[in-house]
């Protein structure tokens, strides 16, 4: 399990995810940072997605959680941090494995391409799933 502060940001997309979600991660004993937003008003995703991936980047959340429609803008506006890995997930095989191989600390999801269950699952994995390390270190560390 990673230090218990986790971040959850989405777009107008996601925020019905988002709440969905951030149950889940309270649930688990999570405490949740949500940086919002919180309704259906038209929003810039990459707004939402620098505020997450400074939150994650600076040590103020262990991991961080980005919703969007597809997942895709989030994941790229994320990625644009230093620090951030961020994986966009389908399944809880691909959140399992961009724990296991990538070290993956922000997990971005589509809300208009997965069902709850599918996204709960990725969540389940992304936060209960360690970092393999050994010869998947060297890769992550040039990712630096
Ligand atoms: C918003 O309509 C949509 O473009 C956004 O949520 C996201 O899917 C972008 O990648």
């Amino acid at each position: 399990m990673p230090d218990k502060t986790i971040a959850i940001a989405a777009d107008h997309a996601g925020f019905e995810l988002k709440a969905l979600l951030r149950k889940e991660l309270e649930q688990m004993g999570m405490h949740v940072l949500d940086l919002g937003t919180d309704g259906p008003q038209s929003v810039d995703y990459p707004d939402f997605g620098r505020k997450l991936a400074e939150t994650v980047a600076s040590g103020a959340a262990s991991r961080g959680v980005v919703i969007c429609g597809t997942g895709i803008g989030m994941s790229i506006a994320v990625n644009r941090v230093p620090g951030v890995r961020a994986a966009l997930c389908h399944d809880g095989l691909s959140a399992r494995l961009a724990r296991q191989h990538n070290d993956a600390n922000v997990l971005a999801l589509g809300a208009r391409l997965i069902g709850i269950e599918t996204a709960k699952d990725c969540l389940r994995e992304f936060i209960g799933t360690p970092f393999d390390g050994g010869r998947h270190a060297q890769r992550v560390a040039k990712l630096r």
